[in-house]
């Protein structure tokens, strides 16, 4: 979550900064096993983007609509033709309206579905875009058994423990990507955008597609893609 200069969304972010911590505390010294983390972290994130009906705070973004898409479009940089989308940790279903719009923009034609693990954000986003109630799944991506595999899936790494990022690349690229289909990582920036490209290395894809933009205040977002075909 960005920090905010509005007086709601900032005690919002806090509170959820200090549950998240709190969470991660607790289970670097083994008090709470990693499903406990995940709960408490997911309920902190959901009781901070659903204090407004604002489709970019409840997606986790504090920022305007021409920010927004400056922070996340770079995502359908990785599109090279049409097929379905997974959007990975979906919160109220708005990237994937707009990855949905803005591949079209480029004349490719999306069908989007989203996986999202906590139950009162998937049924922010099943209220929102009624049409795809039955494309947003719900569940922890390590485990997802998903029903079919997917031409693109979007993921972050910030979504499972540091140990398990590169593991979540391989699996993901393994169980949920279909064959001629690409893996995309991002947005992300700074020393996070260093450490998805190591753990891409470590997971053996060591030369990922790499797409960057600098936004109007001049942060630098980047998404990063492989083919699972290139994958050995
Ligand atoms: C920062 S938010 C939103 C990302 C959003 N798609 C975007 O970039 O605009 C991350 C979302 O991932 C969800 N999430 C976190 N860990 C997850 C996991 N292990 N499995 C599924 N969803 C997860 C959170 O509940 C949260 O809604």
């Amino acid at each position: 979550m960005d920090s905010s200069l509005n007086p709601d969304r900032r005690h919002a972010h806090l509170a959820a900064q200090s549950a998240i911590d709190a969470s991660e505390k607790d289970f670097a010294c083994g008090a709470i096993d990693e499903a406990t983390r995940l709960d408490r972290v997911t309920d902190a994130l959901a009781s901070a983007y659903l204090i407004k009906d604002d489709p970019r705070w409840g997606s986790g973004f504090d920022g305007d609509a021409e920010l927004w898409r400056q922070a996340r479009e770079l995502v359908v940089d990785a599109v090279a033709r049409d097929g379905t989308f997974l959007d990975v940790g979906c919160p109220n279903g708005h990237l994937m309206e707009c990855v949905a719009v803005w591949a079209a923009e480029r004349g490719y034609r999306l069908v989007v579905y989203g996986l999202e693990h906590s139950t009162a954000l998937a049924r922010t986003a099943r209220r929102r875009v009624p049409a795809w109630s039955d494309q947003i799944f719900e569940g922890d991506v390590r485990f997802f058994q998903s029903p079919r595999r997917f031409d693109y899936v979007r993921t972050g790494l910030e979504y499972v423990p540091a140990g398990q990022r590169a593991w979540l690349i391989e699996r993901l690229l393994r169980d949920v990507v279909s064959p001629d289909g690409r893996l995309i990582v991002g947005p992300t920036s700074g020393g996070d955008f260093e450490e998805a490209k190591a753990k891409f290395e470590t997971a053996g894809c060591p030369d990922p597609a790499i797409s960057s933009v600098t936004d109007r205040l001049g942060k630098t977002h980047h998404v990063l893609w492989v083919e699972r075909a290139s994958v050995a």
